[in-house]
Parts: C-alpha cells; sequence; structure tokens
C-alpha cells in the first residue's frame, strides 16, 4: 500500500530549508547541539529566518557546572517490566554510579510512557480505566528499580500535568515556526511500536518484524512534523558529530536512513483519545512519540516550578546521554533532533542504541510474551548476581541470550570465587594472625611491589571502559585484579609464612594488606555494577555506611587502608549459587556410591576434579571411579 501525503496549511514555506543558514561552527553549546530557528516569529517567516545563533530566552541555562543528564527511554506501560526493559536501567544506573564517583552531578532520568492507543487497549483488557491502569503499573516500575538498585533522580510520567504543559507549549513553538502542517495520511500501523511502517520493512502479511504482528491499515486526517526539511541538517549532524550515535555500527545505520530520505511524519491522532489534545485542535490527540520525548525535558522541572519550557531547559537540558535499545533508534537519533531543532533547542550530546537481550534468539519483550522476571531472577539469585550478569555478560550495544546455566557460572565464578572466597580466606588469616588489624600502611606494604602496580594499570583500564560505556569491559578488568590477587595469594602462601613466624611473618602480614587493599580497590571499582555487594566489602574492611557512601573514584588510588584499621568479623559477602539439579546430581551420586562393593575409603581410587568445560557443574565435584582399582580389590 502506498503512503500518501497531501498538504493542506502552510504549505511549501518549509521547503525553503533552513540549511543555507546552518553554520556547523555554532553547534556545540555546553556539550549539547543547538539549531535555532527564529522563535516566536510568525509561521510564514520562520524557515527563512531560521538562524543558529544562540537563542538568548532559552539560553539562561543556570551557569553552575552543566550536570551529566543521562535518561533511560520512558517505558511504555501496556504491561508490567520485564528483564529486556530493566537491562537498559540497570546499564543506565551503572553510568550514573560512575559518574558520581567521578564527582559530577548527575540527573539521571526515568519515568513511564502512558499515552496512546496500546496503552489505552491494555487498560480495557485489564478492566481498568487507562489512569488507573497507568498508576498500577508505572507504580510496578518504581518498585523493580528499587530491588535493582536503580537509584534514578527523576521519574518523570507523561501523564503528570507538568509534562502535558510542557508538551502542548513545544508543540505551540514548532506550529508557530512553520514546521506543522495538516494533511491525510494512509499507511500501514504496528500499534505495539505505535509506527507507522515502510512496507518495504515488513514480513509477509505486512507483519511487524519486530512484533510479528500484522499491521493495520490506516487513514487519517493528522498534523504532521515537517521533517524532509531537516535533511541536511541531520547530514551534517551525523557528519560532524561520529559520537552523537553510538556504538558506531548504529551511526551507519542512521545514515544510511537519512541518505534514503527523511519523510515528514504524523504527530496527531484523530482516533485515539488516551493522549494529551492538540493546541490547536481539541479533537486530536498529540502522537505517543512526539508527547513522550519530550519526558526528557520535563522531567527536568523541580515539583515546585511553575511548568514552562524555558525552566525545564534552564535546568540542565542538554541531556549528555540517551541510552536506548537499538529498537528505538530512528526515533531518537533522527526525530528527536529534527524536533529540537525544530523549537530552537540544543540537542543532546549522545545517543547510545543497545542491543537486545533474546530468549532464543528472538527479543524479549511485552507483546512476544518470552520475558523473563526480574523479580523473580533478583529473589533467587540476588540483586548483585542479577546486575553483574547483565553487564558483564552482555557486550554493550550487542545483543545477549539468556541462559541459567550460564548465568549461574559466571556469576559463581566471578563474584563468589574470585572476589568472595579471596576476601575470605584473607580476612579468615588476618584474623587468626593478627587480631583482624592490619599491620601496617598497604602503601608500605606495597613499596616495590609489582602487584599494586599491575592493579593500578588495571584499575586505570577499568575506568577507561567505563568511559566509554565499554561496562562489560570495566567489570573484566576489575575481576581481573581479583584474578591476579587469587594468583598473588597463592603463590606467596601466606598462611604457611605465619608457621615460620619472625621475618616470613611479617611478609605473611604484609601479603595480607596488599589483598585487602586490592579488595577495597575493586569495592570502589565495581560499585557502579554491583552496588550492594560491594557495601559489603567495604563494611568487611572495618568501613562505615556513611564511608562507603562517601568515596569516590580518586579513592581508587593505591594506598587507602592504614595501619590499625580493623577488620570486621570475617562473613560471606556473596553465597555461591547452588542450583537444585546440582543438589540432585549429588544425591545420585551418593547413592551410586552406596551401591558400589564396601572397600576401605582412599583404596576405591577416587578422584575429585573440577570440570570446567560443563557450566552447570563448573564447581560440583565430578566423582571419577578408577574403574581397575576398584574390580580388583
Ligand atoms: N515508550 C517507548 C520509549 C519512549 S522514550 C521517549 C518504548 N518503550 S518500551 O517499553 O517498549 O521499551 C523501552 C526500552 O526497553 C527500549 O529501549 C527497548 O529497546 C528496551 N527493551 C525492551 N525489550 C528489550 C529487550 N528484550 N532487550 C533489551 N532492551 C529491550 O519503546
Amino acid at each position: 500500500m502506498a503512503t500518501r501525503v497531501h498538504y493542506s496549511l502552510q504549505n511549501g514555506l518549509w521547503l525553503l530549508s533552513p540549511s543555507s543558514s546552518f553554520n556547523p561552527r555554532f553547534n556545540f553549546i555546553r556539550n549539547g547541539l543547538r539549531f535555532r530557528p527564529n522563535l516566536f516569529t510568525s509561521s510564514s517567516n520562520s524557515a527563512a529566518l531560521c538562524s543558529c545563533a544562540p537563542n538568548p530566552s532559552l539560553t539562561t541555562i543556570k551557569q553552575q557546572e552543566k550536570p551529566f543528564v543521562l535518561t533511560t527511554p520512558l517505558y511504555y506501560v501496556n504491561a508490567p517490566p520485564h528483564m529486556g526493559s530493566a537491562y537498559t536501567s540497570i546499564a543506565a544506573d551503572a553510568i550514573a554510579r560512575f559518574q558520581r564517583l567521578l564527582g559530577k552531578k548527575v540527573i539521571f532520568i526515568t519515568g513511564t510512557d502512558e499515552h496512546g492507543e496500546k496503552i489505552a487497549a491494555a487498560a480495557t483488557a485489564r478492566g481498568s480505566s487507562p489512569s488507573e491502569h497507568c498508576d498500577t503499573i508505572s507504580q510496578a516500575y518504581k518498585i523493580l528499580w528499587r530491588e535493582l538498585d536503580v537509584a534514578y533522580d527523576k521519574f518523570i510520567r507523561t501523564t503528570d500535568p507538568k509534562h502535558e504543559t510542557i508538551v502542548k507549549e513545544f508543540y505551540s513553538t514548532v506550529l508557530a515556526n512553520g514546521d506543522i502542517y495538516r494533511a491525510d495520511y494512509e499507511g500501514l500501523y504496528c500499534v505495539n511500536c505505535e509506527e507507522y511502517k515502510d512496507e518495504k520493512e515488513l514480513l509477509d502479511n505486512n507483519r511487524c518484524p519486530v512484533h510479528l504482528k500484522p499491521c493495520a491499515s490506516r487513514k487519517e486526517d493528522n498534523y504532521f512534523f515537517a521533517l524532509s526539511k531537516y535533511q541536511k541538517q541531520l547530514e551534517e549532524l551525523v557528519l560532524l558529530n561520529p559520537d552523537f550515535v553510538q556504538p558506531s555500527y548504529r551511526l551507519n545505520e542512521v545514515q544510511s536512513w537519512i541518505r534514503a530520505g527523511l519523510k515528514d511524519f504524523s504527530i496527531s491522532r484523530a482516533s485515539v483519545d488516551w493522549g494529551i489534545p492538540v493546541p490547536n485542535d481539541k479533537k486530536q490527540t498529540i502522537y505517543v512519540w512526539f508527547d513522550a520525548l519530550l519526558g526528557y525535558i520535563s522531567a527536568l522541572l523541580e515539583d515546585k516550578e511553575q511548568p514552562n519550557l524555558q525552566m525545564a531547559v534552564s535546568s540542565g537540558w542538554p541531556a549528555s546521554l540517551h541510552l536506548i535499545g537499538k529498537d528505538i533508534l530512528r526515533f531518537h537519533a533522527i526525530y528527536w533532533p529534527a524536533m529540537l531543532m525544530a523549537a530552537g533547542l540544543s540537542l543532546p550530546k549522545t545517543v547510545f542504541g543497545h542491543g537486545f537481550l533474546t530468549k532464543d534468539g528472538m527479543k524479549m519483550g511485552k507483546s512476544l510474551g518470552n520475558t523473563i522476571e526480574p523479580n523473580e531472577l533478583v529473589q533467587r539469585f540476588g540483586v548483585d548476581a542479577v546486575r553483574y550478569f547483565f553487564l558483564r555478560e552482555v557486550e554493550f550495544g550487542s545483543d545477549g541470550d539468556y541462559s541459567e546455566d550460564r548465568f549461574i557460572s559466571i556469576v559463581n565464578a566471578h563474584l563468589a570465587n574470585t572476589i568472595g572466597n579471596l576476601l575470605s580466606r584473607t580476612l579468615g588469616l588476618l584474623k587468626k594472625n593478627c587480631q583482624s588489624t592490619l599491620p601496617v600502611d598497604s602503601a608500605i606494604a606495597a613499596e616495590g611491589n609489582a602487584f599494586k602496580e599491575n592493579v593500578e594499570n588495571l584499575v586505570e583500564k577499568a575506568r577507561i571502559c567505563y568511559v566509554n560505556l565499554l561496562i562489560s569491559s570495566a567489570c573484566e578488568a576489575v575481576i581481573e585484579i581479583g584474578n591476579a590477587g587469587n594468583i598473588y595469594m597463592d603463590k606467596h602462601a601466606p598462611w604457611s609464612h605465619f608457621k615460620q613466624g619472625g621475618a616470613a611473618s611479617e611478609a605473611a602480614s604484609k601479603d595480607l594488606v596488599i589483598i585487602l587493599e586490592a579488595m577495597r580497590i575493586i569495592a570502589i571499582a565495581l560499585s557502579p555494577v554491583a552496588p550492594s555487594l560491594c557495601w559489603r566489602i567495604y563494611s568487611q574492611l572495618g568501613h562505615s555506611k556513611d564511608q562507603f557512601n562517601a568515596v569516590n573514584w580518586s579513592d581508587t588510588k593505591w594506598g587507602g587502608l592504614k595501619a590499625g584499621q580493623v577488620m570486621a568479623q570475617p562473613t560471606p559477602v556473596f553465597a555461591r549459587i547452588e542450583l537444585k539439579t546440582q543438589g540432585r546430581m549429588k544425591a545420585k551420586q551418593q547413592q551410586w556410591l552406596t551401591r558400589l562393593p564396601k572397600a576401605k575409603e582412599g583404596s576405591l581410587g577416587l578422584k575429585l576434579q573440577l570440570k570446567p568445560s560443563c557450566a552447570a557443574a563448573h564447581y560440583l565435584p565430578i566423582i571419577e571411579f578408577d574403574i581397575f582399582t576398584v574390580l580388583c580389590h
């Protein structure tokens, strides 16, 4: 089916593209990019008058240090959250925590997207009014974020009246600038994507490639946003600012969409009641995406503030980073910057499109119903395991398939063994030999020691990875510190030196201080990813919660632990996850043993072996029977 657009209002003027006056040198303003048509002029003149000079009315950004403004998408409330939605928020939280460690003022924005056809239909299906339905599901998101240690600063609901005010003001501004016109539209609509689709991208029977459901044929009289007018600016934007879209392979995708030619899109719905009314036509509501994207700006308003666009913008706009899934890249990397240009507002610095969590290769999602429940995972395995697994296992940007075996294997190996065991055996030795008290400063203990240098290099590597949003590699560098600590411990064997007394014992106690200093550094460097676990490690090192909350990245410098510091009573910081099937396997092995011919223990030739290739039974002792010995006995 062909898509048709007919102008009926303000026709043609916007074809005088403002791109001719576009000057990339004026783009960067305080980390954001500014494109400005002349605001508040009559629509008929606006296109011709576009310029890129700063707009004084909107540049009154509070003259403080620019905060690091980070956003997750605003989640649809058609159904409660699942692990796929939680993934973006966990990643955003890790980045926000890292930025706070750097000493930045962070504004971490999340929220819920509550208008539109899909939400209204979900409410009807549940027998609720849309607003009751939105209250319930929005609350479910907030509860989940608490369980997942997602510490956002702002939670915006698109049904919040202050948001509605901002959307209406924004719409009116863009209308006044001549970038909105009325036309008929006919096309194929995917309700789950809330998007008109290009026929070329659909599967057989006009099915959406993401949701696999047929798109509906729609014909409407709508208001349109003149996206095509911004063709040139968007081309220049991605050409001159390659960091605008990350990772680089997503930038390529965006560039090819732009090259294919930008089409105006409909920003109102005549057939949808559950939405913000169009200011100049109460019979229509504003398209849910045009509405929701503005949540990133309305979220910045303080509760008591009189809502207006200038006030919101001056509270931290532009965003430093929009974290999104790759399915909503077009909205964020094309529609959104063009909308901002049309209103004369600065552009976000970076849009990062991560991959999907998949199950059996298909995007995990509410519409396909193949989700994993994050609450259930947290209850079974704990919040640190969940956060760590997804951030460590899935390279940020790529897709990642969930497997329980892999989950348990990774989490047990890295958190329980590499970190947890190292800490508890070191604290155990310190308790036994030094009354849990550090005998020397960690700086002195490590003088001339190559291990210290190794730790310093690894923590710097972790920092660089976090800065570049390579969260998995950051985790890897931190766990490498733990691995190096285990190797150091095994090589130096302090337990045997304590037995020798004198200088050997002194060296052994220094070795413990060195390992504990490495643990302290791990506790800071891994805290963006596993904050609860890291707090437990920190408290084992004899620190208070206030001290933990006050740490910053510069505290990863070697030398924080001082002589006389008393460690806490050693308690495991991370319990190994035991699979039920592992328990069953153990019982089976036990039964086997009792059925074997009676033999003296030891003469059976039983071997305990770790079998690293088998993920589920990674740490389960595999009992091998030396059949020859049994038979000959
Ligand atoms: N409401 C819009 C966003 C508007 S932002 C102004 C929306 N909502 S959503 O609930 O459908 O998706 C929210 C985010 O969750 C998107 O970034 C999406 O990519 C992400 N995910 C949903 N399922 C996912 C996976 N299975 N895996 C990873 N992320 C996924 O789109």
